[in-house]
């Protein structure tokens, strides 16, 4: 495997490899945010610790944004900046580690608990995409393995993940509230204590010709909730009434998705976002997205409540682990893994 940071670092670079080449015909370009219909922005304070009124109001509006856009903004969230940095410098430290050193976390399979690689899926992918990754599995039931080098970077990251843990675990309550539902009850049918975390470092070198590449492809994540940092410099673009829309992060605010198994469980009331990260010439933009999922071995399938005679069962319940097998297996590149479910 040659990383893409090595790629990128090739002396003279001033084009891209055919295998990379994306957008032969670029077409689907996205737009601003609209400032009559902006990017939701959730103050996590309100939720939790608002006065009564206050709290009710960001309850409607977290079920709103669900709702309207599967994604939105995390502002107040409690988790420090200088925390937030630490990681950002220890995945870049990470990524700074030789070819050789990276190829010791070169995993294969899906469940293996660490793995560092290059595009979306090496095995499956027709067009390589301008992106490094390092994907840890953080199963409670199990021992966690992160790895050592560099310096701090495991201490620092477990830290982080226990944080964004307790923050998910927030949000999702106020998201079983904004259902009707009662506030445990998104935690308690995904037995969400032994929750399967995925840890997802992202690193986009500068491309010498971005308009032809993808960082990565038009998805949704396979979890309940994703939590996305980056490190000040934009790249991702979020699906909304069928436009790409950039988003402009507010500082040290999460970014924040519904994935496929809220929108199994909410019976498709809420909308797993669909989004894209694009790369640019100027800068190496590092993201981490926290999964938050399910545990492993729960069947996730709509909730009772939340059928009626309109809106009978739209998916079949199927086990987290097979669900996450069934999208390792798909060809993604825009199509759902959902659509298989349905
Ligand atoms: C992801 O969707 O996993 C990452 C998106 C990003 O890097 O912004
Ligand atoms: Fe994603």
């Amino acid at each position: 495997m040659t990383t893409c940071k090595k790629l990128a670092e090739s002396p003279g670079l001033t084009s891209i490899p055919s295998l990379y080449t994306y957008n032969t015909n670029p077409k689907d370009e996205a737009i601003s945010e609209d400032p009559e219909d902006p990017i939701p922005v959730i103050d996590l304070s309100l939720l939790t610790s608002g006065t009564p009124h206050q709290q009710s109001q960001a309850i409607q509006e977290l079920g709103k944004a669900c709702k309207d856009w599967g994604f939105f903004l995390l502002i107040n969230h409690g988790v420090p900046e200088r925390q937030m940095e630490a990681v950002i410098e220890g995945i870049r430290g990470f990524f700074d580690l030789t070819e050789e050193e990276k190829r010791e976390f070169e995993g294969k399979n899906f469940l293996d608990p660490i793995r560092c690689g290059t595009s979306f899926n090496t095995s499956l992918d027709n067009v390589f995409f301008w992106r490094d990754v390092l994907k840890i599995l953080l199963n409670p039931d199990h021992e966690f393995q992160f790895p050592y080098k560099p310096a701090g970077f495991r201490e620092v990251s477990m830290d982080y993940c226990k944080r964004i843990r307790e923050v998910a675990r927030e949000l999702l309550k106020a998201i079983s509230m904004s259902l009707g539902l009662e506030p445990c009850y998104i935690e308690k049918a995904t037995n969400l204590e032994s929750g399967l975390q995925l840890f997802v470092a992202n690193l986009y070198p500068p491309c010498p010709q971005p308009e032809l590449a993808m960082g990565l492809p038009p998805h949704s994540d396979h979890g309940l909730l994703t939590l996305l940092m980056e490190n000040g410099i934009g790249g991702l673009q979020t699906q909304h009434n069928g436009n790409w829309v950039n988003v402009n992060a507010i500082p040290n605010s999460f970014l924040v998705n519904i994935a496929d198994q809220l929108e199994i469980l909410s019976n498709g009331k809420y909308k797993s976002n669909v989004h894209r990260a694009v790369v640019n010439s100027k800068a190496t933009r590092i993201s981490l997205g926290i999964g938050n999922g399910p545990s492993l071995e729960t069947m996730i399938r709509p909730a009772p409540e939340l059928e009626s005679k309109e809106q009978a069962a739209a998916y079949i319940g199927m086990k987290y682990k097979d669900y996450m097998e069934l999208q390792q297996s798909n060809q993604l590149d825009g199509k759902s893994c959902l659509d298989r479910v349905r």
